[in-house]
């Protein structure tokens, strides 16, 4: 196995901007370990596009992480996990973390019985969700809701605006009147949305977003493998983003938090 510096940085990309719900999670479990995120927004969305552009990008990405030195790939993306994700762990040679939608553990503790999962339309049609309805929804309804647009409204900041809540309203109305109590966040684009979910559903229906659950695969992971960073270590995080840099910046820089640099990549 090829050899990795402890204080290597972990490399988390996404088709966009939505993995930075991840990334977050990650920083907070693990605020030791640098970082490497990868925006591919000049690409997002990638959830109407074809199976083979996604598993290039995934390819591309990848690579440009372990060139810049990641010890460990997070694919901070729904859609790229159930596409090609394979495909990903056949030959990278670090530890890939996936993400899948947390069927499992809304499954497990609704209480009305019906549970609704919002994703893109890659995601809600894939073999991956197919396989946790089947293993998961012997005694759950499980209601699967192709939500198209939504990513576009993250990528554009639109986390409040009267568009982005009636396109939520559209998904969600339906979930709810067949009475879900629960809604799976499907995309990481999506807990960027929340508050406006939270609006709308109001305070009793539980929002699983799956973020903090994958920070502790992460730093699982990084246990297994032996590559923990030094608990002492300050940490730092680098931006890279294949959209025009002054709106990669701009953006990025609003859902992290603070200021910070975006790199241009292709
Ligand atoms: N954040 C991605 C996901 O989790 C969005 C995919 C897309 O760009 O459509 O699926």
């Amino acid at each position: 196995m090829t050899a990795f510096n402890n204080d290597a940085p972990i490399g988390v990309f996404d088709s966009g901007v939505g993995g930075l719900s991840v990334l977050r999670a990650i920083h907070s479990k693990l605020p030791e370990e640098n970082l490497i995120y990868v925006a591919d927004s000049g690409n997002a969305p990638y959830g109407d596009r074809d199976g083979d552009f996604i598993a290039t990008r995934a390819t591309k990405i990848t690579e440009f992480l372990l060139a810049s030195g990641a010890k460990a790939i997070v694919v901070a993306c729904n859609t790229v996990s159930v596409v090609a994700i394979e495909r990903l762990r056949s030959w990278c040679p670090v530890p890939v973390v996936a993400m899948e939608p947390a069927i499992k553990p809304a499954s497990q503790n609704t209480k009305t019985g019906v549970i609704g999962v919002l994703a893109t339309r890659r995601t809600i049609a894939s073999p991956s969700v197919a396989r946790l309805c089947e293993a998961h929804g012997k005694n759950v309804e499980i209601l699967l809701q192709p939500c198209p647009g939504l990513v576009e409204q993250v990528e554009k900041a639109e986390l409040l605006s009267d568009a982005s809540r009636a396109l939520l309203l559209g998904y969600i109305s339906p979930l709810l009147a067949a009475g879900a109590d629960t809604l799976v966040l499907g995309c990481t684009h999506y807990p960027f949305l929340s508050q406006l979910i939270r609006d709308i559903v109001g305070p009793n229906i539980a929002i699983v977003d799956p973020a903090v659950a994958v920070a502790l695969q992460v730093e699982r992971r990084l246990g297994d493998h032996r590559v923990s960073a030094p608990r002492t270590q300050p940490a730092e995080a680098r931006f890279f983003s294949s959209a025009d840099p002054n709106d990669a910046r701009a953006i990025i820089s609003a859902l992290w938090g603070r200021e910070v640099a975006v790199q241009g990549m292709d």
